[in-house]
């Protein structure tokens, strides 16, 4: 039986099977037929979730890149690797080669190797989505270098901490960024992180919006003439399986970000086999994913994930809004692309425009569409089916977070029986989720809502918080004995299907009901006026907690009062009446931080008048409608 491509019901249920009873026989079929290594592993698992320490293929060696591009070579020379699609409608895409993504990753390596960077030292990556984006991830990985990307929306203040918690020697950037209409300075902003960044000696500048920047002596270079004299022959450092490959920050819920470790070996199994099956890629796919490499969705299915498997990856500069809404759209015809991959918010925003801006353009080139990074309503669920998909492609609704590295849950196309809106399904093989209740113990009937752990460790996950294996521990694996913590609350159903119901930091305890926000977000959604929702919990002499909801609208036509009223039962129809919002405030938009999340923590305090103290706002996508909100909040 081979396991790594899962084409019906059937493979599924046996692959998943031979990941639970074996899990080791499981991971060594994939990574023994499926990569390419420059030495086998002497043992495939090792592991203990109470230090926490977790160790896939010890003793193996291997170059990431040479799974991601040299081995691709033989046979797809002058397929398209990275199919660049510039911000700017009337400027041409670009179509970069196998052989071409070959010679530029080497010649930027051998640049990074030549101002010093060696195996193992930190480099900081701010960068617009350019080909020079995802062309030195790959290059810092060719020499051994650990990749800290950080998402070119961040505040000079946000670069600076992320710079210095891993101390990275070097820095790589652009002179601006093109979004939409809108051209972001992206070096001054570097300059202004550097001047408390006293350990970056060489900063490396790409020209892209050709904007003046000042270049500091002997520090600052711009790229293009060091690739020109660069050599296009790299040798790819022979990495061990557990060396670091990248670190990625992700905001916890308090204290500085978290840097998130991973490891070579089993992050690249991991995200080739999970690209592989969810998103059903064949050869001539075009298989397009609209998050940013600055995300984790950006570093494992716009990169490792597709490049480990020979694919055409599709890298979008631009906006879905610019310069209209129908630009997503026009880019699938365009690229004829197969399987599109995006964020609910992004849904739910396009889903509000004109459908002309869809129905202008053929889409019938897709097969699978995808969504990751919160919960989708039900309400966009069923826009995205049938406008996009035109009930025709099976929506992977794929849960998993930075810290597993790639999907966990999510429909595989053709294996998964009955795809069932808003539910992620069932887990991946290799991967064994378990529900809690408040005692702590392993919940085995379903239908049962508690918290989602995982029982047992996946190539995928990330092995340390860079610089605070302590930390790690007390965040993820202390919550659960012997348990991996996700933080997200989930209902298992009779069939075993998981639906994630939210962070369980937003889980409300109302009249000693345990309510999460998703379903009753997903049912004020889906009032035509209503645009998206966010509810939070505010303290109640009797009922403990009483829920606040705010709702930005689409159509202000009705009455609040009238509004009020159809929300509220709309509400005890889909969740009970239990779950009827306390108040309501109306708003023009609600906050979010860059990836598209609400922000729940600013709406929380907003709504329970501890608004003294609302914490760091500057990195949210929209801080302007905070003030709004907050001169708006309603008492009660
Ligand atoms: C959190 C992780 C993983 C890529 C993007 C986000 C939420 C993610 C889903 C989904 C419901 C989801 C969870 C998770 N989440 N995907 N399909 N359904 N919730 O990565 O920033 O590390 O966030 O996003 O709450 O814990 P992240």
């Amino acid at each position: 039986m081979k396991y790594y491509h899962l084409q019906n019901h059937e493979d599924y249920k046996a692959a998943y099977k031979a990941s639970i009873e074996s899990p080791e026989a499981f991971w060594e079929q994939i990574a023994s037929t499926h990569f390419v290594w420059k030495k086998k592993w002497d043992s495939v698992l090792n592991w203990d979730f109470t230090k926490p320490e977790v160790k896939w293929f010890e003793g193996a060696k291997l170059n990431i890149t040479e799974n991601c591009i040299d081995r691709h070579l033989e046979q797809r020379a002058n397929k398209t690797a990275i199919l660049f699609e510039p911000n700017e409608p009337n400027e041409p895409a670009q179509h970069i080669s196998y052989t071409e993504l070959h010679e530029r990753v080497c010649k930027f390596a051998n640049v990074l190797l030549q101002q010093g960077i060696k195996k193992g030292d930190r480099v900081c990556l701010y960068l617009p989505m350019i080909p020079e984006l995802a062309v030195s991830v790959l290059a810092c990985a060719r020499i051994g270098a650990v990749h800290s990307v950080v998402f070119a929306g961040f505040s000079a203040k946000a670069l600076a901490t992320r710079i210095n918690d891993c101390d990275c020697k070097l820095v790589i950037t652009s002179d601006g960024a093109f979004r939409g209409n809108k051209t972001i300075h992206l070096k001054e902003i570097v300059d202004n992180a550097l001047e408390s960044c006293p350990n970056v000696h060489k900063v490396l500048v790409a020209k892209r919006t050709q904007s003046h920047v000042h270049l500091k002596q002997g520090r600052d270079f711009w790229l293009q003439p060091l690739l020109d004299q660069a050599s296009k022959d790299c040798a790819a450092v022979s990495m061990n399986a557990e060396d670091p490959l990248f670190i990625l920050y992700t905001s916890g819920s308090t204290g500085i970000p978290k840097g998130m470790v991973h490891t070579t070996a089993g992050y690249m199994v991991y995200t080739a086999y999970t690209f592989k099956n969810v998103f059903q890629y064949t050869e001539d796919d075009v298989y397009w994913c609209t998050a940013d490499i600055g995300w984790i969705t950006g570093h494992s299915y716009i990169v490792y994930g597709p490049l480990a498997n020979g694919a055409t990856t599709v890298l979008f500069e631009g906006v879905p809004s610019y310069p209209d809404y129908g630009r997503f759209w026009q880019l699938v015809e365009k690229h004829q692309v197969t399987q599109f991959y995006t964020a609910p918010t992004a849904i739910r925003a396009l889903a509000k425009e004109d459908i002309a801006h869809v129905t202008q353009n053929d889409l019938s080139s897709l097969k699978v569409l995808g969504t990751v990074g919160e919960p989708i309503n039900e309400e966009a669920w069923h826009w995205y089916n049938e406008h996009i998909g035109n009930k025709n492609c099976p929506i992977v609704d794929t849960w998993w977070q930075t810290e597993t590295g790639g999907i966990m849950i999510s429909p595989i196309p053709n294996s998964t029986k009955r795809i069932i809106p808003t539910f992620a399904t069932l887990p991946l093989p290799g991967i064994q989720p378990v529900l809690m209740n408040e005692e702590g113990e392993v919940m085995s009937d379903s239908p049962a809502s508690g918290k989602l752990c995982i029982a047992f460790p996946w190539p995928g996950m990330a092995r340390t918080i860079w610089g605070n294996h302590e930390r790690y521990k007390a965040t993820y694996f202390s919550t659960f004995k012997n348990h991996y913590f996700t933080g997200d609350g989930a209902f298992r159903n009779k069939a075993g299907y998981y639906r994630i119901t939210g962070r369980v930091d937003d889980v409300i305890i109302v009249s000693g009901h345990n309510l999460g926000t998703a379903p009753i977000e997903d049912a004020i959604d889906e009032h035509p006026d209503v645009t998206e929702s966010a509810v939070v919990g505010v303290p109640h002499d009797i009922k403990g907690n009483a829920l606040y909801g705010f709702v930005s609208l689409k159509n202000k036509a009705k009455s609040e009062e009238t509004l009020e009223k159809e929300i509220n039962e709309l509400i005890t129809q889909h969740v009970g009446p239990i779950a009827k919002l306390q108040t309501i405030q109306f708003t023009d938009g609600l906050p979010k931080t860059r990836s598209g999340k609400i922000m729940r923590r600013i709406l929380r305090k907003i709504a329970q008048g501890t608004t003294d103290d609302l914490g760091d706002i500057s990195t949210l996508l929209n801080p302007e409608v905070v003030a709004a909100i907050k001169e708006n909040a309603k008492r009660s």
